[in-house]
């Protein structure tokens, strides 16, 4: 068996399915194409599934076989092909297509590759992403406000080492955050526990005091990474996992896709506690978080996640003007009150107070527009976008998530922690089963109501 059939045989056994493997990084050196395709267990299938090969002067470079993990009466088979006999590939594979009653899943098309970003598969690959940041630790901007402080620099460098160490299922390392540190914190959880009970939406009201009771959250204390993930996976399996800097919008997003949520682990420099350049752990903490303990919330979150991954890099932005607008900067509207949900509004005491005054635009949040809005990054937004409720939002998003141009479908698959690729009639088939399986559980649950 060659390196890199042991290799993909490797990732194979890892996702414990063939279907999402279509899309991995090419594994083959290049001037080789591969294909995996699964036929029933016959006399002379084989012989003649290669003749369609022989037949368009294809040469085949290697092939290989094996039971199918999913049907035992079916065979698989990877092959390779010499790229330079492949012209014809395309005509083989829609041969093979009509012709064998099984399934071709195509490794390394350039057609695909080219049009296909790479995306995470399953939870693991969170790990080949997350140290590709675009700062790291004490490598400040000359206008923040730590830049020409020493100590603080190296503290940023200890705080980025621990997340670029950490890979996905560690338990997130302990920290002993100094007193300044918790001065810090303190001051800026004080003032806005303030404005909560009138600024904030009732989810995050909903949740805050439990993050009280279960999480540490003190004025006295910075809560701790690991517990608070712990706490949301038992809510709604979202996890925070530490991160060394700035990801890219793509990165940053297929994150959500698994409900890992990227958290900063430092706090911002004791000279200007009420203010940040980039997020930090009040921002993570008390912005974010107690969203992402609310059901509906934490799935409005994945599937901005979803919607991203393998998408053209235009459609990129677009969901990142989309999550700018309402994870971050999101208001929505409650009984007659607009509140905000946004966790840039809700870390921030002055823009908090600012966004429910007259002076900054309203707008009805609709994707389809928000995405053209321009924003500064720096200073209070000109213009938020009020959702009628997450539900509407969540069906909003859903709509023109369908709009991305991408040649397939993805589902993710919370028992396996996995994005499958729906592409053959085997897994439609499964999804309806489990689907009809909840909808049986559903029916049940409302005979017993009655
Ligand atoms: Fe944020």
């Amino acid at each position: 068996m060659d390196a890199g059939l042991k290799q993909m045989n490797g990732e194979l056994e890892r996702k414990g399915s063939l279907t999402s493997s279509y899309l991995e990084e090419p594994l083959n050196k290049s001037g080789v194409v591969s294909c995996i395709f699964s036929m029933k267990e016959e006399v002379g299938a084989l012989v003649k599934a290669l003749k369609l090969f022989e037949e368009k002067g294809i040469n085949l470079t290697h092939i290989e076989s094996r039971p199918s993990r999913k049907n035992k009466k079916e065979y698989e088979f990877f092959i390779s092909v010499d790229q330079a006999s492949c012209k014809s590939m395309e005509e083989v594979v829609d041969s093979l297509r009509t012709q064998i009653s099984g399934q071709i899943h195509e490794l390394s098309r350039n057609k695909q590759k080219d049009t296909v970003p790479w995306f995470p598969n399953v939870i693991q690959d969170v790990d080949r992403f997350a140290n590709q940041i675009l700062s790291y630790g004490s490598e400040l901007d000359a206008d923040h406000p730590g830049f020409t402080d020493p100590v603080y620099r190296a503290r940023r460098k200890e705080f980025a080492d621990i997340a670029y160490n950490y890979r996905h299922g560690q338990i997130i390392p302990q920290v002993e955050y100094t007193a300044e540190e918790k001065a810090t914190w303190g001051m800026v959880f004080k003032e806005l526990k303030t404005l909560y009970p009138t600024h904030a939406c009732r989810e995050h009201n909903r949740v805050f005091p439990l993050l009280e009771k279960y999480c540490g959250y003190r004025e006295d204390n910075i809560p701790q990474l690991e517990d608070i993930s712990r706490y949301l996976q038992s809510s709604t399996g979202f996890r925070l996992r530490p991160v060394a800097g700035l990801l890219s919008s793509r990165d940053f997003l297929a994150g959500l896709a698994f409900r890992v949520f990227h958290s900063t682990q430092y706090i911002r420099h004791n000279s200007k506690p009420m203010y940040t350049p980039e997020p930090d752990i009040c921002h993570e903490l008390l912005g974010h978080v107690p969203l992402f303990a609310d059901p509906s919330f934490a799935q409005f979150s994945q599937e901005i996640g979803i919607a991203s991954l393998g998408a053209p890099d235009e459609f990129i932005e677009k969901l990142a003007t989309v999550y700018w607008f309402t994870v971050e900067f999101g208001l929505c509207k409650q009984g007659n009150e607009v509140k905000a949900y946004g966790a840039g509004l809700l870390s921030s005491y002055g823009e908090l107070k600012y966004c429910l005054t007259d002076k900054p635009k309203l707008q009805p949040f609709d994707p389809e527009k928000t995405y053209l809005q321009k924003y500064p990054i720096t200073e209070f937004q000109p213009v938020y976008f009020v959702a009628e409720s997450f539900e509407d939002a969540k069906e909003k998003v859903r709509k023109f998530a369908a709009t991305i141009p991408r040649p397939f479908t993805v589902h993710y698959n919370p028992y396996t922690q996995s994005i499958e690729v729906l592409d053959n009639t085997q897994q439609l088939k499964d999804l309806a089963d489990s689907i009809s399986g909840e909808i049986s559980i559903l029916c049940n649950a409302l005979r017993k109501m009655e």
